[in-house]
């Protein structure tokens, strides 16, 4: 049987929030129609932010929201996206689906979006086709409090206060779409333009993410740090993440594969690729600590999630896609590696928010509906900036097809601040289910919740007219044990339990 062992009185360290982070760029239904309608819609909204989908998102606790990109940021002019909207330019989103781009949500748009979720801000600069000048500017325009050119301006668009801007990324994926460069040379671009990424309040000091690696170009990592660490470890603030992107594509970059259509073996597949995220944030890790031991740089995973085929009749380049009981587990065991890596891994930003990849909401007109992925990242909420507990599993069958072979169970353990203790657990298996043995070290818990993502059919997935097919509840085959509990996890399952003394 398969065994977990927690040590519930050895905490390994803090799983921040942002871990739990997501992502909007412009581009398809994600922003326009999936998250802002503009003020005179018929769709409810709260100036322009549609309510039944910020709504959804609060009780996800949204801990952060990175913006406008994605390839999008290394072609965006801030500039275009303020002021009054009949002025703001018009333009052709050429990089996603060759659509109209009418700038009406802009920074003040995005700040208010945050407002309403109560997240942390997560700006991406443009540093593959903007200026140095423009990128500070930015800065300058959302930050200062004073009397200067772009706060002069911020107050004429009737912003008075400064935001808060939490973290700011220095360019997005510098090595393909935000200028093809090399490594070398944007580190040394890095090097100048977040000079000007100025901390106007000392208080709240921006948090910078230097743009890192595709999936396993460690010769990336590497060539970054080489060129711009030695300033990382003299100047404070200099570089506080390095950021990492990969994307789950079952049949590779070119063909990437159904969204809903695959076999066993492609279900198996599937996940090995998913598990292929802790292997990178070992090796990329083991890079970062050959130059930072004391781990002050965090990873920042800020694109992850499965990228299929777009649906078929929609635009190729709106990346719209379904969710089904495959991508609650890509979520499951995503997230149970993040926690495992804490130590490392401190922010993170599924692919994206609405509409667009592996989201967690999908709306049609005024309709909306729950992904898969949204339950999962619902169930996993407890586990923000909860104390990573030490575990460990046993007994557990590798299963799969042909080469594709894979651990039957996954896990993660946290404890709250609450003083409850969250576990979640994945079970791999297209056919069996599993029976576990949780031990824990003291005795005499309790479950206080139990919930579970599942369907029997792996391919199953919500329509706007069935939109219950796949949803989170209640959990009940466990039984309590002298010092924990026997639980079976259904064939291809996420299961969260919460326990207590
Ligand atoms: O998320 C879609 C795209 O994937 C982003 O724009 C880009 O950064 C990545 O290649």
């Amino acid at each position: 049987m398969v065994k977990l062992i927690i040590n519930e009185e050895n905490k390994q360290g803090k799983i921040e929030p942002e871990v739990y982070g997501h992502f909007s760029e412009h581009l398809g239904r994600c922003i326009y129609e999936g998250i802002y309608v503009g003020e005179n819609s018929e769709i409810p909204n709260v100036n322009g932010m549609r309510t039944d989908v910020v709504e959804a998102l609060k009780e996800l606790k949204v801990p952060v929201l990175r913006w406008p990109g994605g390839c999008f940021a290394d072609e965006y002019h801030w500039k275009d996206g303020i002021g009054p909207k009949e002025n703001r330019k018009r333009m052709i989103n050429t990089h996603w689906g060759g659509v109209v781009e009418d700038n009406s949500f802009g920074t003040h748009e995005y700040m208010e979006l945050c407002h309403q979720l109560g997240c942390k801000t997560y700006i991406n600069g443009n540093l593959g086709s903007g200026t140095v000048q423009e990128m500070s500017e930015w800065v300058e325009y959302m930050t200062f409090n004073g009397v200067s050119p772009m706060a002069d301006l911020r107050k004429e668009n009737g912003r008075e206060k400064p935001w808060k801007v939490d973290f700011f990324g220095v360019g997005n994926e510098n090595w393909g779409c935000g200028g093809n460069m090399t490594p070398e040379f944007y580190a040394n671009e890095y090097r100048r333009y977040q000079t000007y990424v100025r901390d106007y309040d000392k208080k709240k000091p921006i948090k910078k993410v230097c743009c890192g690696a595709n999936v396993s170009d460690y010769y990336w990592t590497e060539g970054v740090l080489e060129t711009a660490f030695d300033h990382a470890e003299k100047f404070h603030g200099f570089m506080d993440y390095l950021s990492l992107h990969y994307y789950v594509h079952p049949e590779g970059w070119k063909i990437k594969g159904s969204a809903t259509d695959f076999d066993e073996d492609v279900w198996y597949k599937t996940l090995s690729k998913a598990l292929y995220m802790d292997e990178l944030i070992r090796r990329h890790g083991a890079i970062m600590d050959r130059y930072d031991p004391g781990k002050k740089i965090g990873m920042c995973v800020d694109e992850w999630g499965a990228w299929y085929t777009n649906e078929p009749g929609t635009n190729p380049g709106f990346l719209y896609q379904q969710n089904t009981v495959r991508d609650a587990l890509i979520a499951g065991i995503t997230l149970n590696i993040f926690n495992k890596h804490c130590d490392r891994v401190k922010i993170a930003a599924l692919a994206q928010m609405v509409n667009v990849l592996q989201a967690v909401l999908l709306t049609e007109g005024e309709k909306m509906i729950k992904t898969p992925t949204y339950h999962v990242m619902h169930m996993y909420r407890h586990h923000q900036g909860a104390e990573l507990l030490e575990s460990s599993i046993t007994g557990v069958e590798k299963i799969g097809t042909k080469k594709w072979m894979v651990p039957k169970v996954t896990e993660s353990v946290s404890l709250g601040e609450d003083g409850i203790i969250t576990v979640t657990m994945n079970n791999l298996s297209a056919d069996s289910s599993e029976k576990v043995e949780i031990q824990l070290a003291g005795a005499g818990y309790q479950i206080t919740e139990a919930r579970v993502v599942t369907n029997n059919d792996m391919h199953a997935y919500n329509t706007f007219d069935a939109p219950e097919e796949v949803i989170e509840a209640d959990f009940t085959d466990y039984t309590a044990t002298e010092n924990g509990f026997t639980v079976t996890l259904p064939k291809n399952s996420v299961v969260a339990l919460r326990m207590k003394k």
